[in-house]
């Protein structure tokens, strides 16, 4: 069983940049903890103070009882991270990476040999065992970075923006091995892809401008925003008829359509409302990128309409 406990950590750059601003959460077990928000909104800042690459300016970091921030070397062999901007250095072959960073993690050369091999093979990048690293793809150089971390023998692995780059396949790949492996690690990553943050996080951090927006499970952030319902308006309407006596947020500017936010009660009087005047439309459950844009909305809402009462 795994435990982060973050409270009220702050990060001031020496530019006076406040990256970090009274961030407080804790995770207990084991499985996916994601970290969204827009760029600059201090995830990697976030994500290098929990794995010790970065001291906070103020506040407590409690990584399995050890306190981190005072005694950062008692964690490191429990942990490993692949930064935002790792390179896999371009003259060895991936083999040849891997192996070394596994010797530096303490492994003997032979269990460094067979751990490299199974690991690749594990990411379907066999083919490439003896490649030159500068000859990969952006996106296989990526996926050999995570073969570090994920064979390296640390339980808890941090990936700053870890599927950055790669093609839908190979995302969704890597996704699905991060999958299998929630049970015996605890990973803690950053993403701009939020369907994915959405499908595999057991618990998800939203920041915006250093601050923490909302940290809880899917289900958590739906009940947070008060609306769980998503109505889009497929075709093109001039007019959106007016919703009476019932709960609900316009927003307007995703691809110049219409979305419409409500309850589970108030979406059915909505619906009915768009099938009489002949709208035609598709409901959801809301998604992380709609609670994201919710929560977020105050710094993204030049588009908005301020037309209806109820709008933004
Ligand atoms: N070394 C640094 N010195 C000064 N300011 C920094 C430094 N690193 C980051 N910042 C600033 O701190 C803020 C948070 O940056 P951070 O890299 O944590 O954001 P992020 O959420 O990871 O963004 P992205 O999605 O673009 O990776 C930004 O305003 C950034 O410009
Ligand atoms: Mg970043």
């Amino acid at each position: 069983m795994h435990s982060v406990y973050c409270k009220n950590i702050s990060k001031i750059y020496h530019n006076k940049k406040k990256a970090l601003n009274n961030v407080s959460f804790s995770f207990k077990g084991k499985g996916i903890l994601s970290i969204i928000g827009k760029n600059g909104a201090g995830k990697t800042t976030l994500i290098r103070i929990l794995a010790t690459e970065l001291v906070p300016t103020s506040g407590t970091v409690i990584i399995d009882d050890i306190n981190i921030v005072k005694n950062p070397e008692e964690i490191r062999k429990n942990i490993a991270i692949i930064p935002q901007e790792a390179r896999a250095v371009q003259w060895l072959t991936p083999k040849q990476t891997l192996i070394s960073y596994l010797m530096y993690r303490g492994f003997s050369y032979s269990e460094s040999k067979k751990l490299a091999i199974e690991s690749l093979k594990k990411l379907s990048l066999t083919k490439n065992l003896n490649t030159l690293n500068r000859l990969l793809s952006g996106g296989t150089k990526r996926k050999v970075l995570v073969s570090y971390v994920l064979f390296s023998g640390a339980k808890i692995i941090f990936l700053d923006e870890p599927t950055t780059g790669l093609d839908p396949i190979s995302r969704s790949e890597l996704w699905n091995l991060l999958k299998k492996l929630k049970d015996d690690y605890l990973i803690v990553l950053t993403t701009h892809y939020l369907e994915e943050a959405e499908r595999l996080s057991d618990k998800i951090i939203l920041i915006d401008d250093g601050k923490l927006v909302a940290y809880d499970s899917m289900d958590g952030l739906r009940k947070k925003i008060k609306y769980n319902y998503s109505i889009l308006i497929s075709n093109n309407i001039q007019k959106m008829p007016k919703f009476i006596n019932v709960k609900y947020k316009i927003i307007k500017g995703l691809n110049s359509g219409y979305q419409i936010l409500t309850n589970e009660k108030d979406s059915e009087k909505i619906t009915n409302i768009l099938i009489k005047n002949n709208i035609k439309f598709s409901i959801n459950p809301v998604s992380l990128e709609d609670i994201f844009y919710y929560l977020v909305k105050k710094t993204i809402s030049e588009d908005s309409d301020n037309s209806d009462n109820d709008e933004y």
